[in-house]
């Protein structure tokens, strides 16, 4: 594994536009369940019940109380980890650009990562399903469910349920910079859902090298992925990050 970090620092070192792609592994280490295997939500509750739009629109209340409340309650404590800090400190370096991400914890900007985009929504904003009004979710009173609008409406966060798109901009950007970054870092995603597990192939096809972190293989390993660093984020990345600033010091 030291050999392998070693190498992806040689890579990273000598780059000037790279792109990382995240997902619900590189926050397990802040304390927030990933969605599948092991211990994932959705082991735990049916998606398509409880994180589908049409669920939501059929009855928010149940939505809130039983997948929106208890996510509210685990990302309100939440703080970045080891690896959202190593992204920022490959930032600083003046490596990394941007940072796409499909986890709506607003923990990269927490950890001082400038350029993020959100690509599944940010849970930290409310929006009224009525007058479009928006509140900040950490303010949000949780009495009585769901929680209503000045104007009545309902409330609900501004995050990409399944059934719903990606918000157009983000999907354009997320295109574009795929297409035109040197290297990519794909960090704690299972490259599952459509369309962020189609970056690493464009930024692939575009002749981008694809450094993987991940304990476990996903589809991308061995096929897209260049470098494989199998095991956890917080560690292989500060690893990752420690390597690479001692290579530019
Ligand atoms: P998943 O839950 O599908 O995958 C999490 C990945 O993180 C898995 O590949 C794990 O092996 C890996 N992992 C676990 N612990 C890790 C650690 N400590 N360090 C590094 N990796 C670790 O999460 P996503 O790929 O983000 O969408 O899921 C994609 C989307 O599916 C989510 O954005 C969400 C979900 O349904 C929406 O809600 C629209």
């Amino acid at each position: 594994m030291e050999e392998l970090i070693r190498q992806a620092a040689g890579i990273l070192a000598a780059k000037r536009n790279v792109v990382a792609l995240t997902g619900a592994g590189i926050s397990v280490e802040s304390g927030i369940p990933p969605f599948r295997g092991k211990g994932g939500l959705w082991e735990k509750i049916d998606p398509m019940q409880y994180a589908h739009i049409d669920a939501f629109l059929k009855d928010p209340a149940e939505v809130w109380e039983v997948l929106i409340k208890s996510m509210k309650e685990v990302l309100d404590r939440a703080r970045p980890n080891a690896a959202h800090q190593a992204l920022y400190r490959l930032e600083r370096l003046g490596i990394l650009k941007t940072i796409i991400t499909q986890n709506v914890d607003g923990l990269h900007q927490a950890a001082g990562s400038t350029d993020v985009i959100e690509f599944h929504g940010s849970f930290a904003v409310q929006r009224c399903m009525d007058c479009q009004a928006s509140f900040d979710t950490g303010s949000l009173e949780l009495d009585s469910l769901p929680p209503l609008c000045r104007c009545g409406g309902v409330l609900r966060p501004d995050v990409v349920f399944f059934g719903e798109m990606i918000p157009p901009n983000h999907l354009k950007r997320s295109q574009l910079l795929s297409a035109a970054c040197e290297a990519m870092l794909v960090i704690g995603t299972s490259a599952t859902v459509e369309p962020a597990a189609y970056m690493p192939v464009i930024a692939k096809r575009s002749g981008a090298v694809i450094i993987e972190i991940n304990p476990e293989p996903t589809p991308l390993t061995g096929e897209i992925t260049d470098l494989a660093l199998m095991g956890k984020a917080g560690r292989v990345m500060s690893r990752l990050a420690e390597q690479v600033e001692k290579l530019m010091a």
